[in-house]
């Protein structure tokens, strides 16, 4: 069984409870962040951890941790649940004001914080990298602030079934005619050696795994742009592929039924993918 964290206390799984008037669970009221561990080591622990503020700052919800001690909780859940390879879930909710209602409640209502660990041995030697992952393209029918990581996932968990219904891993969203994001990942083409990810803004969440990737591929060289590329550029890419923190740099080698490339892996995806994990493992902590 596992071991989590709430507010404060390490808990068996199955004693860590949560009220049912807590916001998160009512109003979606609440943010979170995903961090990797690889050889039992935390990566980009301090990129989360701004990210997380950011998101709270933007909510005006109040952290109830101080990063040294976050850092300590991370660390001790996976040294409790014996991981090597997997991921750290951590989520703030506004917390549990004794009743349902829509206006925050006031200060002195302690925020719930949760966190909890994953085991996937092999993480970093997913299958996936090496076939490539196939996607569909669906429309954007998110909120407006998704710079913001909340926990209100329901779009992007319909996404992730239409997709499974279409035989597929995952959707990538289109707004306007320019593709967002894919459903828990950023989404990125390469057209004649140019690497194009959507540009920053409140449509994509600000992917701690993008700005890594986007600085190693900068250091070596390789040309970026970062602006909104439409569903038809990336149909007619070399490559195309996604990032995240679960999936690092993952190949994509269909998109709505069409081949991109030459239908495998491509060579920038790889080459990213490779240095991208060189050096967070070298950086973990
Ligand atoms: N998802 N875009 C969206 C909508 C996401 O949900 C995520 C992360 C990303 C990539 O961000 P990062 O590189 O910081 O992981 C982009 C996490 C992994 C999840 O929900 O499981």
């Amino acid at each position: 069984m596992r071991t989590v964290y709430l507010n404060g206390k390490y808990l068996p799984e199955n004693e860590a409870n949560v009220s049912v008037f807590d916001r998160g669970f009512l109003f979606a009221d609440g943010v979170y962040e995903v961090t990797s561990v690889l050889g039992g080591k935390i990566l980009d622990f301090d990129g989360h951890a701004v990210r997380l503020e950011r998101s709270l700052n933007e909510l005006g919800m109040r952290n109830p941790i101080e990063k040294a001690d976050l850092l300590a909780v991370h660390r001790e859940l996976v040294r409790a649940n014996d991981i090597s390879d997997g991921m750290i879930y951590l989520q703030i909710t506004r917390g549990n004001p004794g009743d349902r209602d829509f206006a925050y409640p006031s200060d002195d209502t302690e925020p719930t914080i949760v966190l909890f660990t994953q085991s996937k041995p092999g993480l970093a030697d997913s299958p996936a990298a090496k076939t490539g992952i196939k996607i569909i393209s669906i429309e954007d029918q998110r909120w407006g602030r998704r710079d913001i990581k909340t926990v209100q996932l329901l779009y992007p968990s319909m996404g992730k079934m239409m997709a499974k219904g279409a035989g597929c891993d995952d959707a990538w969203m289109v707004e306007d005619g320019h593709v967002t994001e894919g459903t828990s990942n950023n989404a990125y083409i390469v057209k004649d050696d140019k690497i194009i990810t959507r540009h920053l803004g409140n449509e994509i969440l600000h992917g701690i795994t993008r700005k890594a990737v986007l600085a190693f591929a900068r250091e070596a060289q390789m040309k970026v742009e970062e602006r909104a590329f439409t569903l038809e550029e990336a149909k007619n890419a070399d490559e195309a592929f996604i990032t995240s923190a679960s999936t690092f740099v993952m190949p994509v080698v269909e998109i709505d039924g069409e081949a991109v490339g030459t239908g495998t892996p491509g060579t920038v995806a790889a080459r990213l993918r490779e240095i991208y994990l060189t050096e967070s493992r070298k950086a973990a902590i």
